[in-house]
Formats: structure tokens, sequence, C-alpha cells
């Protein structure tokens, strides 16, 4: 949002409030002398280790380590950024943090936000009072398995078949135009005046991941088209930014951090009821790159639970696409029968559907199946095919490992050799390559006997490889050496030089080859440590070399512009921070190192 508060807003906030308070909110704590003690509720414990000073207005339990302010326990506690945890805290004790935004920012429009989130509420209120007085609705959630706790938990309400519910009861405190903007409200067309948008319908209100309701969606009682009713897009909701259910599925997420992403609104519901929380929906819209970064900030790995009918694998497969950039793990689970998770979950019970989330199949394995339907690989054109289709999924893995086992796995189904599978899979990344001068190295002759040395550790003493690479990731270095060649170590038990020759640079070749053949292999003497001790010295000459590269580039660059225009000092600034970046990086290998 571009939101910013003046330096020292975290001492503000802290000032008004009380820790001890502010925790109690959230867990029972026992007064113990100067301090409170609780139960830790960032690990699970059978004695409290957990304690609060309110002279010092810190937490910190001797147990799990974890310690802060009132700031950072609610960050941990919701799962919250910064300005997030600020502003819950600014809602619940009534400080107004809006005298504190640094200016720039647009307050009219801010002040409309609120407004919107405040009418959002009350019409909450008022919806989910309604289901108490309507036995209609309120008989339809319970035949649809719902806990009178879940629907409270979830606020659904009702919208009762008038034209003016929120009209009548809202108009006291806003005008027509704020109402409008709120979705709530419709202009009619010919006349003057306005008519509510939701009626006889159940409603869900839509919650952020603050947990304030910045939309609804209304569903009908029997098969009226359409079922579902949504807000329109307002300055507060905005579809492909929101993941229904995110602001409790968020707390759930376990040691894996696992979300499972389902279409709909009763998906979300019906799994909480029974037991299943880490749950968020995309609410039938598909997935975004919105929807990925909100992801990719809480959880790391994704189960994408699509209702099993033509839409929704197809919805897999674009979802998959989206989340491939982010640093998530992807994995799809379809249900048999054409069931959607609340009905599986009804029919087939809480257990049987955990399991089948447990088990849920990886991304990749996913599209290598899609990509092989209808080919034969007993027909060579539907091999090359096959190898054309998959080629992108594989350019995007970036573990070894992964790369590895897939690489077997083709090789096995296709027939090819590997060699000649790995040649045909790097094919355009090649070309791509040849095209990006930074891509260029100039190994110095102290690195090229480094690398040989190196090379000649992981082929004969290979644990030291596995070692490595457990300890460090390769892809630090900016120049990919190291990678391309254990790469290929790794696929191969016996190592074939001709093979290389498919697949590595020319330098590449050379040195593996020096190591492959020297006359007398002499032993690691030092452990682990002198191989860490090769692999630094290597890291850093790779960012120096990258230095250097940056400095050519921005030199070339920068001397075929005017130095008065504008692009001049952006640019010198980019590659300035580049560089800042790089040197920074250096210090801290250097660091590591000693
Ligand atoms: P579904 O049709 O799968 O509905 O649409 P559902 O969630 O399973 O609901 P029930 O079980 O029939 O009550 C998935 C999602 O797509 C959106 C809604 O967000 C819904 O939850 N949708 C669907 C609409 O917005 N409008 C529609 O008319 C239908
Ligand atoms: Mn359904």
């Amino acid at each position: 949002m571009g939101k910013h508060y003046v330096d020292g807003i975290a001492d503000i906030v802290s000032e008004k409030v009380n820790i001890v308070d502010l925790i109690s909110s959230y867990l029972p704590l026992k007064k113990t002398g100067r301090n409170y003690k609780a139960l830790c509720p960032f690990h699970s414990e059978k004695t409290p280790s957990f304690v609060v000073s309110e002279e010092k207005q810190i937490f910190h339990c001797f147990g799990c380590g974890a310690s802060g302010s009132a700031i950072s326990f609610v960050m941990q506690i919701e799962n919250l950024d910064f300005i997030d945890a600020i502003e819950q805290i600014g809602d619940r004790y009534g400080i107004d943090l809006d005298e504190y935004l640094v200016k720039k920012y647009d307050t009219k429009g801010h002040e409309e936000q609120e407004q919107l989130f405040v009418i959002n509420k009350v019409a909450a209120k008022g919806f989910y009072n309604n289901l108490k007085n309507n036995k209609g609705a309120y008989e339809y959630l319970v035949n649809r398995n719902l806990k009178p706790q879940t629907m409270r938990k979830f606020g659904l309400g009702f919208a009762p078949d008038e034209w003016d519910f929120i009209l009548k009861n809202l108009r006291k405190k806003f005008t027509d135009n704020i109402l409008e903007k709120s979705g709530l409200i419709i202009k009619r067309d010919n006349s003057n005046g306005h008519y509510d948008r939701f009626r006889n319908r159940i409603m869900f209100p839509i919650f952020d991941i603050r947990g304030r309701v910045i939309g609804f969606g209304g569903r009908v009682m029997d098969d009226t088209m359409p079922k579902y009713l949504n807000s329109p897009d307002t300055p507060i909701f905005n579809k492909s930014f929101n993941l229904y259910g995110m602001n409790y599925a968020k707390n759930y997420l376990g040691d894996n951090k696992q979300i499972v992403i389902v279409e709909g609104y009763m998906d979300v519901i019906s799994l909480y009821d029974k037991g299943i929380y880490n749950v968020a929906a995309s609410l039938g819209t598909s997935l975004t790159e919105g929807h990925g970064k909100l992801i990719e900030r809480y959880a790391k790995e994704v189960v994408l639970l699509y209702d099993s009918d033509q839409a929704g694998i197809k919805a897999t497969r674009r979802a998959i696409d989206v989340l491939r950039p982010f640093s998530v793990r992807v994995k799809v689970l379809s249900l048999k029968d054409g069931l959607d998770p609340d009905e599986y979950v009804l029919k087939y019970g809480k257990d049987e559907l955990q399991k089948l989330i447990d088990s849920a199949q990886d991304a990749m394995e996913y599209m290598l199946n899609y990509y092989k339907e209808g080919l034969n690989f007993s027909i060579k054109s539907d091999i090359i095919e096959y190898i054309d289709r998959i080629r992108s999924l594989f350019n995007g893995i970036n573990n070894t490992i992964e790369y590895e086992l897939y690489v077997k796995r083709v090789s096995e189904e296709t027939g090819l050799s590997l060699s000649n599978l790995v040649k045909e899979l790097k094919y355009v990344k090649k070309i791509e390559k040849e095209n990006d001068k930074l891509e260029e190295v100039v190994l110095q002759s102290k690195d090229v006997k480094l690398y040989q040395r190196l090379f000649e550790i992981f082929i004969h003493e290979r644990s030291y490889l596995d070692l490595l690479k457990k300890k460090h990731d390769f892809n630090e270095f900016h120049f990919k050496i190291l990678k391309e060649v254990t790469d290929f170590i790794l696929l191969y038990d016996e190592i074939d030089i001709n093979k290389s020759i498919d697949v590595l640079s020319f330098e590449e070749i050379e040195m593996l080859k020096i190591a492959k053949n020297i006359d007398e292999y002499i032993k690691v003497s030092n452990g682990i440590r002198e191989v860490e001790k090769m692999y630094f010295e290597l890291l850093l000459s790779d960012k120096v070399r990258l230095l250097e590269k940056i400095k050519e580039e921005s030199t070339r660059v920068l001397s075929n512009i005017d130095k008065d225009s504008s692009k001049y000092s952006e640019l010198k600034i980019k590659y300035a921070k580049l560089q800042h970046d790089i040197n920074s990086q250096i210090a801290g290998i250097n660091k590591k190192r000693n």
C-alpha cells in the first residue's frame, strides 16, 4: 500500500499498550513475583517457561527462546507483518495511527477506506443478527452440517428478502454515495434512489488478513441463479489480493507451513467445521500473482485442492504456473467422483481427507502426467513432443536433487538415454545464455585449480559433495560452474567425459576431465572444513568477478547516455546499489569464512 509511519512509531504504540494486558487477551497469565508466567504459545510444553515482564514490557520464553515486545508478540501470534500488527493494536486500543502517517499518503482515500470498513462491519453484524430470526436461513446452514460455533466464527448471516434492509439501517449514519461505494447498495437504473444488492441470501462476510470485513458473498438457498453474488471490487476489496479464510488459516499452518487452497466459501467453512483449519479459498477466480505473494508470505507448501471437474483441472494447471516463481512447494490433490472438498469431507470424513492432503502429489509429477496424456512413447515423434512440452518445467527446477530425480524418471519412461535427455532439456537454456553478456566467465588460474581440486574430491570422495550440498546453496554463485558440474556428477555413477560435452561448457569439461584423470588422488586431510574453505574461496572470487562485470557494464552503458538526463542518474544509482549489494555479500562471506 506504500504506507509509511514516522520513525519511532513502534515506541509510540508500545507506550500506549500494556504488554500484560495485551498478552492476557490471548492466554491466561499468572502473576509470580514481579513477573507473569504462562505456557508458551509458541512451542508445546507442560510447565510454563513463558514469562512476561510488566516492568520491562517484554516477553521471553526460556524454553524456545521466543521473545520481544508487545508488537512482536502480536506479529508472531497473529502472523502479521509490522505495519499490520501495529494497525491491529491501534484498532484494538483506539490509537489513532493516522496522525503518524508520513505525508504523501492519500489521507482522503484513507478516510474513505476506514469508513468502508465500518460500513461492512455494521452490515455484517446486521446480517448475523438476522440469522437467529430467520428459521429458513438457519436451517439451511444446519442442513449443510455446520455447527453453530462455525457459523459464528465465520460470521455467517442472512440478508432478508427486502429491497432496503441495508438502506434502512445504514442511511442514518452514512451517505448514499459511500454506501454505493461499499457495493452493498446499487443505484437504480432509470429513477432516483438505490436498492440493496443482497436480498434473500445467506451472507458470507469476507475478511482480510487482519480480520476486517472487506466484502461479502451471498448464496441463494435454492437453485436460483446466480448461486453466489459477490461484492464488486471496492477501494478495500480486491479479489486478486485476498484469499478467503486466510485470516484464520495463517495461524494453523503447522510445522511444515502448509496451506490448502480450495475454490469456494463452503469448502473453507466446511473443512474448518470438521477440523481441517489450514484452508483458504480463491473464491472461484483463478489464482493470481497477488495471491502468490500472500501465500509466500505465510506458507512454504501449497496443496491445490480444486474441484475435480474440467474447470477445476484447468484452474489447477494455471495455479501451478502462477506459483512457479514463488518459493513455495506446490502439491496437487484431485478428489474422486467429481466431489468438491466440502462434499468429500461430508461423505468420507475428516481423517480420510487429511490422509489425502498429506499424500498429495508433487506439482511436477502432476504436470508430467498431464503432458503425457495422449502420447505413445513407442512412437518417436511423441517422445519429441513430450520433451518439448516438459522443457519449461525442467528449466523451472532450481533444486539439483529434484532435477536429477525427474530427469531419471523421464529417462526411464521414454527410454531416452540420460545424456541425450539432459542435452535436449538444456537446449533452449544454452541459447538463451549466450545472449547474456553478464554470464560470460573468465576464470583466474588459481580458481581453475581450486575447481579442479574440488571436482577431484567430489569424484573420489562423493560424501563430501553430499555434505557440502546439505550445508550450502550452490545457487549463491552467480556463475553456475559448481552447480552445473555437480549436477552432472550427481547424475551419473561413472563420470563419462563424452557425456559431459553435451551439457557443460568447454571450461567446465576441461576442469572435470583433469579432475577425473589425475594420476594419484590425495585424500582430504582436514575433513569438510577443508572442502568448505575452498567453497568460500571460490564464492568470493565469484562475487569479485561479478563486481568487475558490473563495473564494466556500467561504464559501457553510462558512456552512452547524456550525463544530465534523469535516466543517467537513475542508472548510476542502480549500478551503485548493485555494487553495494555485492560488496556487502562479500563482507558476509568473509565473515562466514573466518
Ligand atoms: P462452487 O459452485 O464450487 O460453489 O463455486 P461452492 O463453494 O462449492 O458452494 P456450494 O457448496 O454450492 O454452496 C466455487 C466458488 O466460486 C464462486 C464462489 O466464491 C464459490 O464459493 N462463485 C460460484 C461465484 O462467485 N458465483 C457463482 O455463481 C458461483
Ligand atoms: Mn460445494
